[in-house]
């Protein structure tokens, strides 16, 4: 049995203490916001916090966090509110939502220890990999991320995603009549 505390919850593994922590999260746990990238340590989507630091959760055994506390982005904020979240979202940083997650965790750790990193130090916290380019933007979110902590800007809140019921039931124009 491997026991240790996952979004505060405490829990207690009863497979193989070899198994990478990614897949006891995401199989045991049904915590299936971290992602699987590569497994070798390369990408980043399976970042967690553990003891507030970030993590790839495909590179370590649940042995290995025994006793520790982990958070995944099921446990950041259980609204997307976490102003990394909000900050991505305003600054249009996310892209595939395949690597986000792991951008997340690893912003939301670098910005607790220091919520008015400069540019290098976002680049050598955010070592995720993300295909579409986003980096730029990424940087520019954090930044701003950092500043809603400071409490010297807010951000307003991001659309819930999906459509509303309203919405679905509107008429479209370019559908209507047409003969
Ligand atoms: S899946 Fe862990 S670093 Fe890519
Ligand atoms: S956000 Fe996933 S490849 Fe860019």
């Amino acid at each position: 049995m491997t026991k240790f505390t996952v979004n505060n919850q405490p829990v207690a593994y009863q497979i193989d203490p070899d198994t990478p922590l990614l897949w006891a999260l995401r199989d045991a746990s049904n915590l299936t916001g971290t992602k699987y990238g590569c497994g070798t340590g390369d990408c980043g989507a399976c970042m967690v916090d553990i003891d507030g630091r970030a993590v790839m959760s495909c590179q370590i055994s649940i042995k290995g966090v025994e006793g520790s506390f982990v958070t995944t982005i099921e446990g950041l904020s259980r609204d997307r509110s976490h102003p990394v979240q909000q900050a991505l979202v305003a600054e249009g940083a996310i892209m595939c939502g395949f690597c986000t997650p792991g951008i997340v965790m690893a912003a939301a750790v670098l910005l607790k220890a220091n919520p008015k990193p400069s540019d290098a130090d976002i680049d050598s916290a955010i070592s995720n990999l993300c295909r579409c380019g986003t980096y730029p933007r990424v940087r520019r979110a954090i930044h701003r991320a950092g500043r809603v902590m400071l409490g010297l800007e807010r951000i307003a809140a991001a659309p819930p995603p999906g459509i509303s019921a309203e919405d679905a039931a509107r008429t479209v124009p370019a559908l209507e009549g047409g003969d």
